[in-house]
């Protein structure tokens, strides 16, 4: 959508003013919640220019795996073709433009479009027209020049593959900078790297898409009231509701998350994975694992979110998990929630499923905590498409001007501490 700036009543203007706002004194208006302008301004500065999670290699295995994955409205396949390639094309038949693949996920050598017929190989390359004689004449289609079209940009780190809208966007990598040492704490401490288990759970949602966002990189205040009756039941495998507490928060470029205290990781981990992690990850990984810090909830910028935590899947069983989730946006007030659950690909199976039923219990679906939040973020997001929420600014301060960075956490970004 085009905004006309000149306007002093125009929503860019009054953005403007909202973020000066923001930067002199951190309060922000519970509108950016659910504001229709705002939601086309964010598709466009930043779906439309950032990296974003589409899948997991192990999502696709074999040749002609694929999934169907998006980035807001935008759909696409991500497929391995026969030579063993992943490819990402846009899932829209350069005819008419329906969408070539209905399934979400599955296995074909080829897409044939519903509408008239018109065939793609994986690879994206058209290579049937029905009646393309009689429809088009002897030269009328070069089908060369009508393939599905690829996502503009594609590149995978750790079998994670993300997409870009844009063309001349960074290398992932060196977009990353920094965030990559919080990444492979996640993603590097297996030799044979993680995997997908399961396939992901998905939900859509009444809620804005940031509140997902901002509650993983750093709300653990929440914990201590929102999640305390799940805490004192016994489910998350935590000691009590207030372990925010000494709770390190780290800022690395484009990623944001907290560490929390908890019990050692051999404690939690089957030896053989504990002994792989601490060869897999460096020696200042290492020191933060010596302070019993997990790496617990993260975001990385716009919207995929990690969680790592101890559950307990039975009496008497703590089995850690990994979740993986993306905030897909469908609208100012609405998303949808991808989540999945990532084990070490060398885990006994024991540990993967014990690891499974921790998640399911907690952030599945259904799961408890996912209760717990659901309940906040529809609430705010109804609340903020009221008259007045325009104009009443939220107070978004915390522990801007108290807290000093600590002088010797050992990895990258700017740390502080919680406390
Ligand atoms: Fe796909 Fe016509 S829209 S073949
Ligand atoms: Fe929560």
């Amino acid at each position: 959508m085009v905004v006309k700036r000149e306007s002093p009543f125009s929503q860019a203007v009054l953005l403007e003013k909202a973020q000066k706002r923001f930067e002199q004194s951190s309060e922000l208006l519970p509108s950016l919640f659910s504001d229709p302008v705002v939601y086309e301004l964010e598709k466009e500065k930043i779906f439309g220019k950032t990296w974003v999670f589409l899948a997991h290699e192990t999502e696709i295995p074999s040749p002609g795996d694929y999934v169907v994955r998006y980035i807001c409205e935008d759909p696409f396949i991500v497929v391995r073709t026969e030579d063993g390639d992943v490819r990402v094309l846009y899932n829209m038949c350069r005819h008419r433009g329906m969408q070539v693949c209905r399934a979400e996920a599955g296995n074909a050598a080829f897409f044939r479009c519903p509408y008239h017929g018109w065939t793609y190989k994986n690879t994206g390359e058209l290579i049937g027209v029905p009646f393309q004689k009689e429809a088009y004449g002897d030269d009328g289609l070069a089908k060369e020049e009508w393939p599905l079209v690829p996502a503009p940009r594609v590149e995978s780190i750790y079998g994670m593959i993300f997409g870009n809208l844009d063309p001349n966007a960074e290398p992932l990598e060196q977009w990353l900078g920094d965030a990559k040492f919080y990444l492979d704490f996640y993603f590097k401490k297996s030799s044979q790297g993680m995997e997908v288990f399961g396939a992901p759970q998905r939900w859509i949602f009444p809620a804005n898409w940031k509140l997902g966002a901002d509650n993983f990189i750093g709300d653990a205040y929440h914990t201590a009231f929102t999640h305390r009756s799940t805490v004192e039941t016994g489910i998350l495998g935590v000691p009590d509701a207030d372990f925010h507490k000494d709770a390190p928060q780290v800022i690395a470029g484009p990623w944001g998350g907290g560490f929390v205290p908890n019990l050692p990781y051999q404690a939690l981990y089957p030896e053989a994975l504990y002994r792989s992690m601490r060869q897999h990850l460096t020696e200042a990984h290492h020191a933060i694992m010596d302070r019993l810090l997990w790496q617990s909830h993260s975001t990385l910028f716009p919207n995929l979110s990690f969680l790592n935590a101890p559950g307990v899947p039975e009496e008497g069983k703590v089995a850690p998990y990994l979740t993986v989730r993306v905030w897909r946006p469908l609208g100012p007030d609405r998303m949808e929630i991808w989540s999945w659950l990532f084990v070490e690909k060398d885990a006994p199976e024991e540990f993967k499923e014990l690891s499974y039923r921790s998640y399911v219990l907690t952030f599945g679906t259904s799961g408890t905590l996912e209760q717990d939040d659901a309940e906040n973020w529809s609430s705010i997001t109804k609340v903020s498409k009221g008259m007045l929420a325009r104009s009443i600014p939220l107070n978004y301060s915390m522990g801007l001007n108290h807290l000093k960075p600590l002088t010797d956490w050992p990895g990258p970004g700017t740390a502080y501490p919680i406390d």
